[in-house]
């Protein structure tokens, strides 16, 4: 069920398309379902993941869990459905020892901690690898585990945790971290006593974690709000359960960053707009219209774009993810929007690549000074990573001529097919063999 391999070999070639129309869905959230896959360590018995996006970063995770003990199995979804079905059946036999080669592959595999630590009491485990952004550090994971009574040292081979059973604490984050928020629910989910984690992050991913780990027996108020507070239960409380992903919003901003680019009158079925307010906003500044319809939402594009300034925030700010995509259209757009990156301050290296495609990008600290030319010219260009990579095929469809994408893997990641998806609102997009003579 992979995206297709070896993804080394391969490109995606686009070319000038538009308008688009008809439909596309969007599948499950990799940043909800590499964590909701983490939860199952947590509770024996046979769990079912639904709406699953079919991406490389999944695969990665299975193969991790499978490491530690889990086993796993993809499943086609019945008609009708997207994505696939992943059954993880978790008998207790778990070796909480994340081996290196994988560990170090996955950002996500960071998500283990929590888990491990609290039910098993030890980790060992490769410091995380994914998306190169900089400096990704963990402090804020490892600082409230260590308030709740963990022991860790860090060595080049690994993170070594110990600890006896965890204790509820009060918890203050610096920054509203999401994969810290992650760890540290997960962990108080068997800890002793109430954990209150206060600046805590509100991604719909992670209120997506939380319904799960509550309809697994969990206590836990808050979710969503920048205050949870989770009530540690005992072992035996926990029991599996069947949850379908929330949608991929950061996929369906990606369709309907193309119709903003190449025009035309989209349905994005299961799109959810209440998880993207900012974007819509910010779209609707530029000339792009996006709104709601039963199942989804329509995105309708029919003139040029008016550029507008954009400051990454955390949920439910402008998301970070989003970016590369409105970069993109602001290079085509009319006049010129300052971007500012208050994340990752290594999050613009695929400015190179836009450049490539005749975009007037300056970077300046952390903003992208972005001067629209109008037209945008085809070019071979690199994905440098899930995000930038995909908003590189999305600018191959706006530009004029033929643009060649390579280091496709990294789009594999995360995005469930997105060759297909486009070709099916008319794109004039492949995915080709370099191996076949390409
Ligand atoms: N940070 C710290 N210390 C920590 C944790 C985070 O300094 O202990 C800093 C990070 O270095 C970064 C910022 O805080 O500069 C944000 O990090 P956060 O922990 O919120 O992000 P994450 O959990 O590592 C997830 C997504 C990212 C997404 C960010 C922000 C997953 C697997 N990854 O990362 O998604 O950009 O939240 O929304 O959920 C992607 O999907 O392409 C992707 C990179």
């Amino acid at each position: 069920m992979s995206n297709g391999s070896p993804a080394g070999d391969d490109v995606i070639v686009a070319s000038t398309s538009g308008p688009l129309g008809g439909e596309v869905t969007v599948p499950g959230a990799k940043n909800s379902v590499l964590k909701l896959m983490a939860a199952t360590l947590l509770a024996d018995g046979r769990h079912l993941l639904t709406n699953v996006p079919v991406i490389d970063d999944v695969e990665i995770m299975s193969d991790l869990l499978r490491a530690v003990g889990l086993r796993i199995e993809q499943i086609a979804a019945p008609a009708g459905e997207v994505g696939q079905h992943l059954e993880i059946v978790n008998t207790g036999a778990i070796t909480p020892v994340a081996p290196f080669e994988v560990a170090d592959r996955i950002r996500a595999s960071v998500n283990l901690v929590g888990p491990l630590l609290t039910r098993f009491g030890h980790i060992d485990i490769a410091l995380p690898g994914g998306d190169d952004f900089g400096g990704r550090p963990i402090d804020m994971h490892l600082r409230g585990l260590e308030k709740m009574g963990a022991e860790f040292q860090v060595t080049p081979e690994g993170l070594f945790g110990r600890c006896g059973r965890l204790q509820g604490a009060a918890i203050e984050f610096d920054f509203p971290s999401v994969g810290a928020t992650e760890n540290i629910v997960m962990a108080a989910v068997l800890a002793e006593g109430v954990t209150v984690i206060t600046n805590a992050a509100r991604e719909p991913e992670i209120v997506d974690l939380c319904d799960m780990l509550r309809r697994m027996g969990a206590r836990i108020e808050g979710a969503g709000t920048d205050i949870i507070t989770v009530t540690g239960v005992e072992q035996s409380a926990l029991h599996a359960v069947t949850h379908e992903v929330v949608t991929d919003r950061v996929q369906a901003a990606t369709y309907m960053a193309a119709v903003a680019m190449c025009k035309g009158d989209v349905t994005v079925r299961r799109a959810n707009l209440e998880h993207m307010g900012m974007l819509v906003e910010r779209f609707g500044e530029m000339g792009v219209s996006v709104t709601p319809v039963e199942g989804g939402a329509r995105v309708v594009c029919e003139g040029g774009l008016t550029s507008v300034n954009v400051s990454t925030l955390p949920y439910p700010g402008f998301a970070t993810d989003y970016k590369p995509l409105v970069v993109a259209m602001l290079a085509m757009a009319d006049g010129t929007g300052i971007v500012t990156e208050n994340l990752y301050p290594g999050r613009f290296r695929y400015v190179e690549e836009l450049r490539k495609l005749g975009a007037e990008i300056d970077i300046d600290g952390h903003h992208a000074v972005v001067r629209g030319v109008g037209h945008l010219r085809g070019a071979i260009v690199n994905a440098p990573d899930i995000r930038a990579g995909a908003a590189l095929v999305v600018a191959g469809l706006a530009a004029q001529g033929i643009t060649e994408i390579r280091d496709v893997h990294h789009i594999d990641r995360g995005y469930d097919d997105i060759v297909g998806r486009l070709s099916s609102l008319g794109a004039s997009v492949s995915r080709i063999r370099r191996s076949a003579g390409v």
